[in-house]
């Protein structure tokens, strides 16, 4: 038996949205050395050209705001076919962004450009991983590819 990882049919993603929390608007600024030198437009641009490959188009968000956050998942429903999130720090506690997301009936790839786990301890804990396909962390920027990867692989 072969399917995809998600147990849907990967032809049927289109549409996929890419939702980054606090501070993340100020990527290739904050904490280089954590967080690497590209900016948020660079990772959209690498996210949307691997979707292309698959035929598939990116829409994307960034909100400092837990509550644009909440609605811009309740409005991907039935919209987009997909979501791929890097929470930032909302990641660690967000239990409106965990809820919402679990109303979203698509596949979710969480991504992170550092490995928290690696990190604070108050960053161990992620409350987005149990509503998520998966979770790729510490790859910086290739995490996005890797999501995207992810998103159309099949399971042997
Ligand atoms: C992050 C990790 C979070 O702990 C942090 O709050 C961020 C970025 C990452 O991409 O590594 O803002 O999500």
């Amino acid at each position: 038996m072969s399917g995809s990882y998600y147990g849907g049919d990967v032809s049927e993603i289109r549409k996929v949205l890419m939702i980054h929390g606090p501070n993340l608007n100020l990527l290739g600024q904050r904490e280089p050395e954590v967080y690497g030198s590209a900016t948020l437009a660079d990772h959209t641009k690498t996210t949307k050209d691997a979707l292309a490959k698959h035929g598939a188009s990116l829409q994307t968000m960034q909100s400092n705001s837990e509550a644009q956050i909440v609605d811009a998942v309740h409005q991907a429903r039935g919209v987009v076919d997909a979501i791929i999130i890097n929470a930032g720090a909302f990641t660690h506690y967000s239990w409106a962004i965990h809820d919402a997301l679990k109303s979203f009936a698509g596949p979710i790839i969480e991504v992170h450009l550092s490995n928290p786990a690696a990190r604070e301890k108050f960053r161990h804990t992620s409350v987005i991983a149990p509503v998520a396909l998966g979770t790729i962390a510490g790859f910086g920027g290739l995490g996005y590819e890797l999501a995207v990867q992810a998103l159309f692989c099949h399971r042997q």
